[in-house]
Order: structure tokens, then sequence, then C-alpha cells
């Protein structure tokens, strides 16, 4: 369906849970970590009801989110149901990695088409402090597995921050010279408690971009995102930048959100949301009224460049990004 700017919405975002086995400093608050009442969260018959009724108004990409989506039982099931809904072509998953490894296999064979990888530091120590606790191994382990298994495009997603990791922005590049993979800078977003070390830590794409000389801009990767592509000489893989703030992309944009308790946000920076469980568990109203409402109600763009941030009711896991 269209929106109110002429966007086609064609994808959503669906975060199965507000649950991580990480605590990534930019994501989670270190204390106050405020966890969804188990009876708020969805549960899969719902979250297939309105993937169905989203099919209906022209949804046909799928994305898996959390927290982290892997650390709810029986995902597997939740992706083969969703690849039984008509009108859906494409079902993708972002995760940090740890449980990748060992589901790879089988979140493939029950229908999974690809998976974006959250990687922030190729440094062992460094990625555990960031992480609070992960364990790089097996991320890296979990990239090779997804490229084995054809889980394709594999891609990594890196959140650039000034004095944590921008001194590793050439040996990340450096894993699409080696491998079929395409590495994402991502700039910083102040979004919920992000804000308050968003000025300590915030670099532009454009900064990013003048480290790696040589890059040649390619053709759309798979996905339409907000991700701007390119690929450095002699590389397999490609390059990507998301510049929110600095490179504003919301003319195409294409998607929604549904939160586990839920609510469907029209847009990642505003608080605006349309909850569906009158519709999903008490009847009140149709499901497909909601998700029309919804979709009218995004907004033009976000205002996070002339308002310093959006100070919002939800941290980044509680979206799902
Ligand atoms: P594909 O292009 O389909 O592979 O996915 P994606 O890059 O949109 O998804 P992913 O979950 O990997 O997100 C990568 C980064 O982009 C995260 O930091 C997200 O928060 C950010 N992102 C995704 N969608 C939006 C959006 O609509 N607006 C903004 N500002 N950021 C977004
Ligand atoms: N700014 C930018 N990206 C973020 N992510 C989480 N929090 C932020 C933030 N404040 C990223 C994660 C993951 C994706 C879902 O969103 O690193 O890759
Ligand atoms: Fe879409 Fe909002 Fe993101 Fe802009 S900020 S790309 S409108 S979700």
């Amino acid at each position: 369906m269209q929106d109110n700017y002429n966007r086609r919405i064609d994808y959503m975002r669906i975060s199965v849970t507000d649950r991580c086995n990480l605590r990534c400093f930019y994501c989670m608050p270190e204390e106050g970590v405020c966890k969804m009442d188990h009876r708020d969260v969805l549960r899969y018959e719902e979250i297939i009801r309105v993937v169905r009724e989203g099919a209906r108004l022209g949804i046909s990409r799928i994305r898996l989110t959390g927290g982290e989506p892997l650390v709810r039982p029986g995902i597997e099931g939740l992706i083969r149901s969703i690849r039984s809904v008509e009108g859906i072509k494409e079902i993708s998953l972002t995760t940090n990695g740890q449980l990748l490894k060992d589901m790879a296999a089988d979140l493939k064979q029950a229908g999974l088409d690809r998976v974006n990888i959250s990687l922030d530091s190729l440094v062992p120590e460094k990625y555990k402090e960031i992480t609070k606790g992960g364990n790089l191994k097996r991320v890296l382990e979990s990239i090779c597995v997804c490229i084995e298994t054809g889980l394709k495009p594999v891609k990594i997603n890196v959140v650039i921050m000034k004095g944590v990791n921008d001194d590793e922005i050439e040996d990340l590049a450096k894993l699409a010279r080696m491998l079929p993979i395409s590495v994402r800078f991502i700039e910083l977003m102040p979004i919920g408690h992000t804000l308050q070390r968003y000025e300590d830590h915030y670099i532009s794409m454009d900064s990013v971009m003048k480290r790696l000389p040589g890059l040649v801009p390619v053709d759309k990767v798979q996905g339409g995102g907000p991700a701007v592509n390119y690929r450095l000489p002699g590389a397999i893989g490609t390059v990507g930048f998301i510049g929110a703030l600095s490179h504003n992309f919301c003319h195409r944009c294409n998607r929604i959100r549904l939160t586990a308790d839920g609510k469907i946000k029209p847009c990642l920076h505003s608080d605006l949301e349309v909850d569906l469980r009158p519709a999903l568990r008490e009847g009140k109203g149709e499901l497909g009224d909601a998700l029309v409402r919804a979709i009218e109600l995004k907004p033009q763009r976000h205002s996070m460049d002339n308002a310093g941030g959006i100070e919002g009711s939800r941290d980044m896991y509680q979206i799902g990004g």
C-alpha cells in the first residue's frame, strides 16, 4: 500500500522479543532494563495473523528482529508459518550472531532467506566490552556458516563510534575484500538512552567514507533498505553506509515495524504507535483497519537532525532497529 507521501510500504520488521543475550551499550541501558510482561508479548499465532493481514495490504518482505530474535524458542516454526503466507516473498533476520552458527541450517530449512549480523569490532576484548560479554569467535563462525549454508547475501552491521571502534574502519571494510558479504557502517542514532552518550561517539558517514579511498558505487544490493553501497578495488563483497542523520533516507522509506508487544510503529524515530492488541485479542475493530491507520500515520521524515535526537519511550532493543 502507498502511504500519504507516495511511498510504497511493502516491508514489515517484526520484533519477536525484547530479550537479548548481549547488552550493547548503545542499544540497552546498563541498568533498569525494562522487560515486557510475557502476557503482553504476541504469540506466534498472533504474529501470523498480522503477517496475513499485512500481505493482503501489499507487505511482501518480512524481517525478524528483537532484542535478539534467536533467543525466542520456536523461531524456526514461526519462519515456516510466515513462509506459507501467500504474498510473502522474502524473510530475513537481524541477529547478533551468538547463537546463529548452530541454528543456521535449521533456519534456512524453515524458509529463512538471509541474515544481517551485528559486529562492531574485530578485537575480541573490545567486542566483549561493547556487547558486555559477547564472544567474537562465535560471530565470525556464524558468518562463515551462513555463507556456506546459502543464507545470502550476508550483511554485517557495524555501528561506528568515535573512540570506540573508529580505529577499525579499514579492518572491518577488509572483511568485504575477502568474503562475499556486505559490510555496512551505521551512524549511531540518538534513540532512547543512547541520547546521553550520542555527542561523544557520533561520527558522520562522510568521515568514514574518507577513510576508504577508491569506493565505486554499485547497483542495489538485495533488500531495498537504507544502505548506500560501494565496492572497494579488488573486493569480492561490498561496503555500505547507513547515515540516518547525515544522509536522510526517509523519502525512500518502505517499512513499518511491529513491536513484540503488538504495536505498529509507523516510524523508528517517532513515539506514534498503533496498538493491534484490541483487534487481535478483544475483537475490537478490524486488524486490517489498524494496519491501514498505521501506514497513514507515517510521518514524512524523522526530526532527529533538527531536534538533536528523539528521547522516545522505547530503547532500540524494544524496537528492533
Ligand atoms: P535490509 O536492507 O533489508 O538488508 O535491512 P536493513 O539494513 O534495513 O536492516 P537491519 O536490521 O540490518 O538494520 C541496519 C541498520 O539500519 C540498523 O541500525 C537499523 O536501526 C537501521 N534502520 C533500518 N531501518 C531503518 C529506518 O527505517 N530508519 C532508520 N533511521 N534506520 C533504519
Ligand atoms: N544507532 C544505530 N544503530 C543501532 N543499532 C542498535 N542501536 C543502534 C543505535 N542507537 C543497530 C544494531 C543492529 C541493528 C538492529 O540496529 O547494531 O545491527
Ligand atoms: Fe522511515 Fe522513519 Fe526511518 Fe525515515 S526515520 S526511514 S520515515 S522509519
